[in-house]
């Protein structure tokens, strides 16, 4: 599991009480990590490094794999411990869950840790002022109530992410209808709702006036994107359209996407556009038509090779990534060796695999016929094994190549700074930091472990 600290902007001024946020899980909930320190700001606690430091602690909780509320209930006992010490130094801390565990399993949080002041999902965060009001008054607060019309509204409201100021997420549809037998998402973030197209085109030309250059559109299942607009119906291919024309914009993406979602229009916009960049993030999960059944996927695993296919016909170099679980109930070898077949007939360029864990509320989660984690876990090394190579001869193709890369940071030693190819993959190069925030060519010459190393193009080699 990914694991980051949000924290608002780091350089602001330590005021007199401090928030802290822990964030757990996926690209989204790193994005409602910021909008949560962002509204703890608002509520007057500054952003902190350090739990220890801060009078506001909230967990924001990822529900997707693994024992997720088991994890929460041990990082719980750990706050509660530190909010006794700090109550014997006379200092008040406030204790909040947020994110998909606290919206499964809320009541049950409030009633086993009583440590905890507030407990808050992800549709109702822009209620997280009231709830810091009710835990200054005493009050414990459980907000977990699935309300469409104000989720809608705070879609509205919602402000970018920007991890650097070079690319920013832009969230233009959140939940899912699609109810893999797996998955918590459709229980935990709701149903499908798409953000007005007018707002993100406004959001993003705000982004690109204040330097952002690369966007990524973001949603649970953001290729099902649709809005209908007082004069016309938007796709996420009409979306990009007209971000293209947005100035000082030079990349768009996308993420994540359904297999059964991807339109005609999403897929010329891969030939026609060329600002949408050649990577598409298409999660399988298994290989096996049997499998992606009781999956309840939707499609055979020939559709997705069919899908994959059409895609490469439109933009021939596009680099594929997606996701798979393994040891999904009832997965026999010959199901597993579909997988692996399905992988060595696509070749990813980069891939996220898991186990299957049994998430409580989903269908699966009842079935007998569970994979021993043994079985488990040597399949997930196969696939992991497979699919580094593949990433690995992705990487050596561009060996020799001269990509376009957009410079968005400053890199780990002096004189150094990083970029991104087209292809998502990170470049290492000798560049001044003034070419932070442009694009340039660059020859690739070597592989790192997770990263490219290149030159300038109009540079000689050794200067
Ligand atoms: N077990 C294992 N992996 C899961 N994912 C979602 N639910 C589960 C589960 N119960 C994986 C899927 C999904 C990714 C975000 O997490 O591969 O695409
Ligand atoms: Fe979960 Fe399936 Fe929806 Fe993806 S498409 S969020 S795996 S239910």
């Amino acid at each position: 599991m990914r694991q980051e600290d949000a924290r608002v902007n780091e350089e602001d001024l330590i005021g007199p009480r401090g928030g802290y946020v822990k964030s757990y899980g996926c690209q989204m909930n790193a994005y409602d990590s910021s909008r949560i320190a962002g509204l703890l700001e608002g509520a007057g606690y500054s952003a902190r490094e350090d739990a220890g430091d801060a009078e506001v602690i909230v967990l924001n909780t990822c529900h997707i794999r693994e024992k997720a509320s088991d994890k929460v209930f041990s990082e719980l006992g750990q706050i509660r411990r530190l909010k006794d010490e700090r109550a014997a130094r006379g200092q008040r801390t406030i204790v909040g869950v947020a994110g998909c565990v606290a919206q499964a399993e809320g009541a049950e949080i409030l009633r086993r840790e009583a440590a905890v002041d507030f407990v808050v999902g992800p549709q109702s965060y822009h209620r997280l002022p009231e709830a810091l009001r009710n835990a200054d008054a005493g009050e414990r607060t459980l907000l977990v109530n699935f309300e469409t019309e104000e989720k809608f509204q705070d879609l509205k409201r919602r402000p970018a992410f920007s991890p650097t100021r070079i690319s920013a997420f832009v969230t233009v549809q959140e939940g899912c209808d699609k109810f893999c037998s797996f998955c918590v998402v459709p229980y935990t973030r709701g149903a499908e709702i798409s953000r007005a197209a007018h707002d993100i085109v406004a959001e993003a030309e705000e982004l690109a006036r204040n330097g952002t250059r690369d966007i990524s559109l973001l949603g649970q299942n953001v290729n099902a994107y649709l809005w209908n607009g007082p004069d016309r119906e938007w796709t996420l291919a009409g979306l990009f359209e007209r971000l293209s024309q947005i100035p000082g914009l030079r990349r768009l993406r996308y993420t994540t996407s359904h297999p059964c979602d991807m339109r005609d229009d999403l897929i010329v916009a891969h030939r026609e556009l060329p600002k949408v960049m050649p990577y598409l993030h298409l999660p399988v999960q298994s290989g096996s038509d049997t499998i992606l059944q009781a999956m309840n996927r939707k499609h055979t695993a020939r559709d997705y090779i069919a899908m994959i296919e059409r895609v490469r016909a439109a933009r021939p170099d596009i680099a594929i990534s997606s996701d798979f679980i393994v040891g999904f109930p009832g997965e026999t070898e010959a199901d597993f060796q579909s997988t692996l077949r399905l992988v060595r007939e696509v070749g990813f360029a980069s891939a996220f695999s898991f186990k299957y864990s049994p998430r409580p509320g989903t269908p699966s989660a009842d079935w007998s016929e569970h994979v021993p984690e043994e079985i488990k876990k040597r399949r997930l090394q196969a696939l992991q094994e497979l699919l580094e190579a593949q990433r690995q001869s992705f990487n050596a193709a561009c060996i020799g190549r001269k990509l376009d890369v957009l410079f968005e940071k400053s890199g780990r030693h002096p004189g150094q700074i990083v970029g991104r190819t087209p292809y998502m993959q990170s470049v290492q190069v000798d560049a001044p930091e003034s070419l932070i925030g442009q694009n340039r060519e660059v020859l690739i010459e070597r592989l790192g472990s997770n990263s490219l190393f290149g030159r300038m193009s109009d540079q000689p080699e050794g200067a």
